[in-house]
């Protein structure tokens, strides 16, 4: 954005505290020409729009579109009055999300592309909602908000926006919030047909095989446009034509301005019509032409729920052949889902049934899937989560995630570090080269490098009231089912025995014993459930064993084995840990 407006206009805006209640948002207090009130925003710069994600996904290129043809935007006006009564919803229809970002900030992030001096939006129903979300936005530029009462028309609404931007002068454009595809490139050859033909008004067209419901566009026997006539004034010729208006216009701000003081709302609606400006300028004498836009799906609208996943589903389309294009493989595009911001490196393979969610960014040679969702996670290079739900996650480099591994906010994986099958790790850091391969849950956890953390292994985080954490050192060992009951530090090269329910610290170096000792009742299957199966089973065992021993072959344990002095049944107690992984 340009720096060179009024300074109150560059601060993200609420609701005025004090509107018109009958017509367009006013100046309220004593506040500067261009602001409205700021109520409890605070100041800020202005965000630059290098990254993506302003642009994104509604720039095919890299970068500004904004060109020398182009020429400078006096404002982009998004109108999103409206109720959206057939969402059905309790939700504002343009807080309706589409590829994880809401309806308006898909319109808002097209106009911002073209790095106009103003952007404003002009609210009405749910505008507490939809005002509260563009104030928490960190990757809009400031928007402008004009509050629209009552809905008289988009000529009406058009009103409201110019009462709380100042004078302007030059070009200002009109978009909806509702229209979620539409390119900041379209919009950046709109203005540029604009302003290289000396228009007063310009007018994005579309052609359609059914018009219906639609402005249609009026041309005069030179093929000039004339008017725009809404389908419930127009008479059967009208009616017959294809080219319609798409709701997107390039105005001259003094022409804009003029005409909507002219506004009448006698026709069928009961409605001031924005496209009324257009018969009134070619009645003025003055200029007025039209844009075809390359792509009608771009000048859709979502008026219903029906709309919202068509658009999302063609939105995904094309976020997935941008991501084909810059080196990733989709190996299934109809089951790969991938919000707006999403980032992902060369030559990593997404499998079938994946979804990257918002704030997510993904490094190159990774393998992601199949049938994985990835919320807000960082993933670095060469890692692979296959069959997994993580949300708020980092994954380090060459790390391995799943199958089946769940990892919440705040699950740190480190280089190289493995969390496998059945796993929860919530708050946790797992060292580098550190493994949790099966079946535990971890919070509340630092683990350091080159430890294992043994199958169905759990952190006893929790005791009803407050969280509490663990440590385990670098090149620890934690044997299979243990209880490490929080809090508690197991040190470095410290060992604990499978099974174990560990209370207190385990120093460096010190292996941990702590469960019950085995008792072995010699022969009681034998005689209390004698002639069973089992029974049967033994004493087969049993005579086996007997002439095996007689023969010189090593017995079966069938002796009357009594609890050895070390505690443990004779096998070493640090080898029940992990299997091999
Ligand atoms: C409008 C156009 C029509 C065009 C169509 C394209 C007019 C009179 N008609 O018709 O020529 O073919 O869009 O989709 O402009 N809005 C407000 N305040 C209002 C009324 C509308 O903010 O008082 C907003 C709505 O929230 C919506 C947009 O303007 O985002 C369009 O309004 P809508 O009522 O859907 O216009 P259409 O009848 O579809
Ligand atoms: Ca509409």
């Amino acid at each position: 954005m340009s720096l060179d407006t009024e300074g109150a206009t560059r601060f993200k805006a609420s609701i005025p505290a004090d509107y018109d209640r009958t017509g367009a948002a006013r100046r309220v207090g004593s506040l500067t020409p261009g602001s409205i009130s700021h109520g409890p925003t605070e100041p800020r710069e202005p965000r630059s729009q290098e990254g993506s994600a302003v642009s994104l996904p509604h720039d095919e290129t890299a970068g500004s579109t904004k060109t020398d043809a182009t020429g400078d935007i006096a404002a982009v006006i998004v109108l999103a009055a409206g109720q959206g009564t057939r969402m059905k919803s309790r939700l504002p229809k343009v807080l309706h999300l589409l590829a994880g970002k809401p309806l308006v900030w898909h319109a808002l992030a097209a106009a911002a592309g073209l790095d106009p001096r103003l952007l404003v939006v002009v609210l009405g129903h749910g505008r507490d909602d939809v005002a509260a979300f563009l104030t928490a936005s960190t990757d809009l530029p400031p928007v402008l908000i004009a509050i629209q009462e009552e809905q008289h028309g988009t000529g009406h609404a058009c009103a409201c926006a110019l009462a709380v931007t100042g004078q302007l002068t030059g070009t200002v454009l009109v978009t909806y919030g509702d229209v979620p595809l539409l390119n900041t490139s379209t919009l950046a050859a709109l203005a540029a047909d604009h302003r290289a033909n000396g228009n007063a008004v310009t007018v994005l067209t579309a052609s359609m095989t059914d018009p219906a419901g639609y402005g249609r566009v009026v041309r005069d026997p030179a093929g000039q446009v004339a008017e725009i006539v809404e389908q419930k004034d127009a008479n059967a010729e009208q009616r017959a034509i294809r080219e319609v208006n798409s709701g997107v216009y390039a105005f001259d701000a003094g022409v804009l301005i003029d005409a909507l003081g002219r506004l009448s709302s006698a026709n069928a609606a009961g409605e001031q019509y924005l496209t009324d400006v257009v018969g009134i300028a070619t009645s003025d004498g003055r200029r007025v032409g039209a844009v075809e836009v390359p792509d009608p799906v771009e000048t859709e609208g979502v008026n219903d729920r029906v709309q919202l996943a068509e658009l999302a589903k063609e939105l995904n389309a094309r976020l997935v052949r941008r991501a084909q294009l810059a080196g990733v493989t989709v190996h299934d595009p109809a089951t790969t889902w991938l919000h707006a911001d999403v980032t992902i490196g060369p030559d990593t393979e997404i499998l079938p049934g994946t979804q990257l969610q918002a704030g997510t960014s993904v490094g190159s040679g990774c393998s992601i899937g199949p049938d994985t969702t990835l919320i807000a996670c960082t993933v670095g290079d060469e890692a692979s989560v296959v069959r997994s739900h993580c949300q708020g996650a980092t994954i380090g480099a060459k790390a391995t995630v799943g199958p089946f591994s769940y990892l919440r906010p705040g699950a740190v994986l480190d280089e190289g570090s493995k969390v496998g099958a059945f796993v929860e790790l919530k708050n946790s850091t797992v060292g580098a080269g550190s493994k949790v391969p099966h079946l535990s849950y971890v919070g509340d956890t630092t683990i350091g490098r080159r430890t294992n953390i043994g199958a169905g292994t759990i952190t006893a985080n929790y005791d009803g009231d407050h969280k509490f954490p663990t440590v385990v050192g670098d090149h620890a060992f934690v044997g299979s089912n243990s209880t490490l009951v929080a809090p508690i530090t197991v040190h470095d090269g410290a060992y604990v025995a499978a099974g174990s329910t560990v209370t207190t610290d385990v120093g460096p170096g010190d292996l941990a014993v702590a469960r019950g000792r085995q008792h072995t009742v010699d022969g009681w299957t034998l005689r209390r459930r004698s002639g069973s199966p089992s029974a049967t089973a033994a004493q087969a065992a049993r005579s086996a064993g007997d002439q095996a021993s007689a023969d010189g072959a090593p017995a079966a344990p069938h002796t009357n084995e009594t609890v050895p002095p070390n505690g443990s049944t004779g096998k070493p107690a640090t080898a029940q840990g992990d299997q091999p992984a």
